[in-house]
């Protein structure tokens, strides 16, 4: 049983396969963190409950008495505002009174098989009750009525705990959440490098890594969307711990809007991780009676180094984030129409497109932005969302048959969430877009916000797109979204309730993809915000694929990769060829084949020669496919520690055959270069693909590659396969 209640020592025991997690009901029912580390078969840490209180500043409870036990100084397992715990909180409520002191103590529990869904949010899902057993806390405030749960879902095979809270007002009066975080880990010491991934458009999540020092450091978002700019994402690693070796914690949070993940080093050089929604532009009312349920975030250790801290998350996302029909089933391979012609196409240059495509091994085309109201640039039509005939020079059912006659499926491109000031839906409902009394809103990319955390703005949109994917053969779909939130409020909102807007238009978002997802089961719906601007694992709960950034430089491309393997699967990371000509064909590919390959060119533009490297690129992508989706990603060099290079290899779950890429990003003067292979079988031997040569696993492993004259310049690039034999 993962989950264990020990009725000696007060405590509740969460084991997965390698990690164990005690959490203690303490004197005066607090609720304290023992452990978070390695399994322990023991129930119980001594020594972990209480530390040395800062004299006569650390409060002390009344009735467990003075200099020992302080909510200051003790490891609590849910830090709360105002009540003697002077570090970051991770709630906040004010009562009906106006003071926020919040005090949770716990009064019980329960324990059962499988998960529940969090109502109106994804989250992680169990595919049988016996993947994951869940604990639910039950703490309360008996001063104020504030009933919270704390949920903890354990699934072992993954070394994953799954955490969320729901904060109930249990008094008839009302009161106000001032912040609610999904999660909160106290830790007994400060030994650890932060790594999370900062960027910004077209250069999305580069992983950067810092000592932790004594006070508040993190990263967060306030820009309404999870954002380019800080991914979801935080690792505390142990110092010295490197791909395969040391201890790390890493968290993720399911949701694409605002959000802080926070890490407090204090005095007693412990260190507090919060992890939720971003108090700063956050706050809920609760009636009597009524419930606020947070988002979840995931948490996952191990003790074998970065390297498997990822490939943890990927194989969970992979079996119990990611869902529907293209969860396991091979997805279409694209051409995508906006680098090849942007907002200039008709359906006959589409259908060459489609034609050429097939040749090379493309099995979809999908029509990005420009194909409806009248926009032919970026000032127009947003929410516009019926077919430009004109512009197609027919209806969308004869394009999508002909691109079908082609051999090609057909996939769509849409904004749903944004409104442009020249559109009709515009003129008609001027109070539709995000805005607050009394100012003009402003603009990015000449667009507005659409305010989806409204019903009838959400059933607008909905009965557009339904008509437009109910009447046509679309089976596939890219919903984008191209600017950040400012401005916020909404028209619905009374004065008490105008902090709840990011948080209600997050809502709208999730209920218009729902909506999508459950109408249109068969569509493959990639998700997309400028790029990577909502690449989070809340995204990946509706789309199974995420367009990675709008930079398909394959040189840039490998920091963005490398920064989002950090959580994120490759089986989720759209990666596509395009014209941009940094390097050849042969490296454009072989970096986009880490991720859901495709392609953003004119293939009818392409030389006999470039023609022939991706059509035999196009192979090599479907014989590989399951290697890469399904497979274990090992980091071998990163381009962020190294000036010269990158390279990464998969191996099938089974180890039977792995596939290994190195990129030249810069020559560097070296005879010969020694790789080591990582994640075979010592004991077996393998077949070099192309060459026919053997070795053992154990060579390939500890001796290395070694790689003479092979991809030495720069821009130049190799993939070696190996087969078990
Ligand atoms: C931003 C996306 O990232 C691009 O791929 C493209 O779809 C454009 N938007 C269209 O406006």
């Amino acid at each position: 049983m993962p989950i264990i209640y020990n009725e000696k020592n007060k405590t509740f025991k969460l084991d997965t396969d390698n990690t164990s997690y005690i959490i203690q009901v303490y004197e005066e029912n607090y609720l304290l963190n023992l452990y978070y580390g390695d399994f322990i078969p023991d129930c119980f840490v001594p020594g972990r409950d209480k530390r040395t209180p800062n004299a006569s500043f650390s409060p002390a409870n009344p009735v467990i008495g003075e200099h020992g036990f302080s909510p200051d100084t003790a490891p609590m397992e849910f830090g709360t505002s105002g009540a003697g715990d002077f570090r970051i909180s991770a709630l906040e409520i004010r009562n009906s009174n106006g003071d926020s002191v919040t005090d949770i103590r716990y009064c019980g529990h329960k324990i059962y098989d499988g998960k529940k869904e969090i109502p109106q949010m994804p989250s992680s899902y169990v595919n049988s009750d016996s993947e994951a057993q869940t604990l639910e806390l039950y703490a309360k405030d008996a001063v104020t009525g504030a009933a919270v749960t704390l949920y903890y879902s354990v699934f072992p095979k993954y070394d994953i705990i799954a955490r969320r809270i729901r904060v109930t007002n249990e008094s008839p009066k009302k009161m106000r959440i001032e912040r609610a975080f999904s999660l909160c880990l106290d830790l007994p010491d400060m030994d650890y490098d932060m790594i999370s991934l900062y960027g910004a458009h077209a250069k999305e999540r580069n992983a950067e890594r810092r000592p932790l020092a004594h006070g508040i450091q993190g990263i967060g978002s306030r820009r309404g969307a999870s954002s380019h700019t800080q991914n979801p994402f935080m690792a505390l690693a142990q110092k010295g711990a490197d791909e395969e070796h040391g201890s790390v914690y890493g968290f993720n949070f399911v949701y694409s809007g605002n959000f802080s993940a926070l890490a407090e080093c204090d005095f007693n050089c412990t260190t507090r991780v919060i992890m939720g929604i971003d108090p700063d532009t956050f706050s809920w009312e609760l009636d009597g009676g009524e419930s606020f349920d947070s988002p979840e975030a995931i948490m996952v250790y191990t003790s074998r180094g970065i390297g498997e801290m990822s490939r943890l998350l990927h194989r969970f996302y992979n079996n119990n984030l990611i869902r529907g029909r293209y969860k396991t089933e091979k997805r279409p391979l694209l051409i995508n129409s906006w680098e090849a012609a942007y907002f200039n196409f008709d359906s006959d240059k589409l259908v060459a497109f489609a034609k050429e495509a097939k040749k090379l091994g493309v099995e979809m085309l999908v029509m990005d932005d420009g194909w409806f109201g009248k926009r032919n640039d970026d000032t127009s039509s947003l929410g516009d969302w019926f077919v430009n005939e004109e512009k197609l020079q027919g209806s969308l059912g004869d394009l999508i048959k002909r691109v079908n006659n082609e051999g090609l499926k057909f996939g769509i491109w849409y904004e749903p969430e944004m409104i442009s000031p020249d559109s009709d839906l515009f003129r008609a409902h001027p109070d539709w877009c995000v805005h607050v009394e009394g100012r003009e809103p402003m603009l990015g990319r000449n667009q507005y916000v659409l305010d989806v955390s409204r019903k009838d703005v959400r059933d607008n949109i909905w009965e557009q797109m339904y008509k437009v994917l109910s009447e046509n053969n679309i089976e596939y779909l890219k919903w984008d979204f191209n600017r950040n939130i400012c401005d916020a409020g909404s028209a619905l909102l009374p004065p008490e309730r105008k902090e709840e807007f990011f948080h209600r238009f997050i809502l709208g978002t999730y209920d218009l993809m729902n909506r999508l997802v459950t109408a249109f089961p068969n569509i493959l719906f990639e998700n997309c915000s400028g790029g990577g601007g909502r690449y989070d694992p809340a995204m990946l709960c509706y789309s199974p694929q995420i367009w990675a950034s709008d930079n398909t430089d394959p040189i840039e491309r490998l920091y963005i990769q490398f920064g989002t393997s950090m959580c994120y699967p490759a089986s989720s990371m759209g990666a596509h060829v395009s014209a941009c000509d940094r390097t050849g064909y042969g490296t454009k590919c072989n970096v986009a084949r880490w991720g859901t390959f495709g392609l953003e060119l004119d293939p009818t533009k392409l030389t006999d020669e470039e023609t022939e490297i991706i059509r035999n690129q196009i192979k090599d992508y479907h014989r590989n496919y399951e290697l890469v989706n399904r497979g274990d990603l090992y980091r071998l060099i990163s381009p962020f520690e190294n000036p010269y290079r990158a390279a990464w290899q998969f191996v099938s779950p089974d180890k039977s055959r792995t596939m290994f890429t190195l990129v030249t990003m810069r020559r560097e003067f070296r005879q010969h270069l020694i790789v080591k292979l990582h994640g075979l079988d010592p004991n077996a031997y393998y077949r070099n693909e192309e060459t026919g040569d053997v070795f053992s696993g154990a060579l390939l492993m500890n001796a290395g590659l070694v790689l003479t004259h092979i991809a030495e310049k720069s821009g130049e690039s190799v993939v070696i396969c190996f087969d078990k034999i």
